[in-house]
């Protein structure tokens, strides 16, 4: 654990951190990783990514490269337009979705608008993720655990009792973006909808108006 720590310090040392100057939510958040910018030219077709993904619940101890974690997240949530348009598809453009990535080091926030992660140290966060998804072991033994959040919120200004539907939807596009751009570089992973949602959020220190929707465990396939 110590080396891994130290690994990670040196890490973000070599992609750039820096410290944040305005930490917003309730975890305390220390640093920036500025992520390499997404690969827009993939040798695998999106019929072979659609044919090759499967939940994958089994991974071998090789962990992802911040390009990789960079790149699923970009999958997921990653903007696409100058005026903000993201990879998926959003009821009204207001975007209720946050991404994260929980690992053995901590918690990392994506913000799609500079590509970067906001980082929130804090070692054994998987265990409680783990505890939290009813012990399920893709949880604990996947390298990267994602995390996608709601803020109703953002929906709910514009569409009401509406909004809640449309988040759900929009979980589930950002997910199948994310489970498609890992079967494209190689890597399993499988949504996970049961674990308790205040325990998920307790875990990671979430702000109250955040609340989890999906787990998605990633590493790579052990099989
Ligand atoms: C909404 C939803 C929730 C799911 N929750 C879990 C889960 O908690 N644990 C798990 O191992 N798989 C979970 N899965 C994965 C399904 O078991 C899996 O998609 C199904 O067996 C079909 O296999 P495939 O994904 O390889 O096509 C979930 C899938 C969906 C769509």
């Amino acid at each position: 654990m110590f080396r891994r720590t130290c690994a990670l310090l040196l890490l973000m040392a070599a992609v750039g951190c820096r410290l944040s100057p305005q930490p917003t939510a309730a975890v305390a958040e220390t640093a920036t990783i500025e992520l390499p910018p997404p690969q827009l030219d993939g040798q695998m077709s999106l019929e072979e990514a659609l044919a090759a993904r499967r939940s994958v619940r089994r991974y071998t101890d090789d962990p992802l490269t911040w390009d990789e974690i960079g790149q699923l997240m970009w999958a997921a949530q990653g903007i696409t337009r100058d005026w903000g348009g993201r990879t998926a598809p959003s009821a009204g453009a207001l975007y209720p979705l946050e991404v994260y990535a929980v690992t053995a080091e901590g918690l990392y926030r994506y913000v799609p608008q500079e590509h970067q992660l906001i980082v929130s140290p804090g070692l054994g966060l998987g265990q409680a993720l783990w505890e939290a998804g009813l012990k399920q072991d893709c949880i604990r033994d996947a390298p990267v655990v994602f995390l996608i959040v709601a803020v109703y919120e953002r929906t709910a200004v514009k569409y009401g009792d509406r909004a809640e539907r449309y988040v759900h939807l929009e979980a589930g596009h950002a997910a199948q973006s994310l489970l498609l751009q890992a079967a494209a570089l190689d890597l399993g992973g499988v949504p996970v909808g049961a674990f308790y949602d205040q325990k998920v959020q307790e875990a990671l220190g979430l702000p109250d108006d955040q609340a989890p929707l999906y787990l998605i465990p990633v590493g790579h396939p052990a099989e």
